[in-house]
């Protein structure tokens, strides 16, 4: 039997202000296993993520990271679990002025011991870690600038290069390349696959750019209003179906070349 990396049984969530974001989730996803979420602005994304990352918590059903409730344990256990759930944050949560090395040093913060998180803070207690993460991203001459003297991109890859340092089993990522140019955006995401792959862990990512999560992932979920619209593998997919998913914006779906202009 594979293991389950996550499951949810009709799991509903509303935001505080009475707005229902997600509707009655039925998904699981193994270890090992790669999934885009795509879907139009609004349609839960975002929100879905931070279910299975526990930032945010279930209004109704139940769900499973690591066979594990998380809304049934101690904060002890639940803070280990959250340890090795990373999530790159559609809008990089970085402070301004911290150096590049400390922001990817903090993907580290919840597995290192009190001590040493917080000397990571003043003094870079580890150097190559990070230096290899921002390699891997083309970035590897930033590692001691400020990050408000980087671009939106290359802060994006900043908040990459943080998750892989991390080195999760459950890696989120809401959208992780919204910022970059087609190549990079290849070049990121086949980081994050490759680096998914070779530790076992679960990738799920959400995308705006259709064509990025066809070429990419073999499992793809379309959520439209806060419901499933479909979950196939990535070949299954149809032109017809992508039309319906997104039959709000005109028929026109959004890909790498035109994701700013809808
Ligand atoms: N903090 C919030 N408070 C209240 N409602 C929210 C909040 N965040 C999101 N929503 C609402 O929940 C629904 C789902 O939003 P979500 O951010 O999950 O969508 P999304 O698919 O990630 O969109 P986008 O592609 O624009 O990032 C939307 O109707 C949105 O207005
Ligand atoms: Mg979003």
């Amino acid at each position: 039997m594979k293991n389950i990396a996550f499951s949810f049984k009709n799991v509903s969530f509303t935001h505080s202000n009475g707005q229902e974001a997600l509707k009655n989730i039925n998904i699981s996803a193994s270890a090992g296993e790669s999934i885009a979420i795509i879907g139009p602005s609004g349609s839960g994304k975002t929100s879905f993520l931070q279910l299975i990352a526990t930032s945010l918590r279930p209004s109704t059903g139940s769900m499973a990271v690591f066979n594990v409730d998380p809304w049934a344990i101690s904060k002890g256990q639940l803070q280990r679990l959250r340890s090795q759930i990373g999530l790159v944050h559609q809008a990089a949560p970085i402070p301004p002025r911290q150096r590049v090395i400390t922001a990817v040093l903090a993907g580290r913060l919840g597995q290192w011991p009190f001590w040493k998180s917080l000397v990571s803070l003043i003094y870079p207690v580890d150097i190559s870690g990070p230096q290899l993460c921002l390699q891997k991203l083309d970035l590897a001459d930033r590692l001691f600038d400020r990050c408000d003297r980087l671009s939106g991109g290359q802060l994006q890859r900043v908040g990459v290069a943080r998750v892989l340092y991390q080195k999760p089993d459950l890696l989120l990522a809401d959208e992780p390349v919204s910022a970059l140019d087609p190549v990079l955006s290849d070049l990121t995401i086949q980081c994050l696959l490759a680096d998914a792959q070779t530790r076992n862990a679960c990738f799920v990512a959400s995308l705006h750019a259709v064509d990025i999560a066809l070429r990419w992932f073999p499992r793809i979920i379309g959520l439209r209003d806060g419901e499933v619209f479909f979950d196939l593998p990535a070949s299954e997919v149809s032109e017809s179906l992508l039309q319906q998913l997104y039959a709000a914006e005109r028929g026109v779906l959004p890909k790498q070349d035109n994701v700013n202009t809808l």
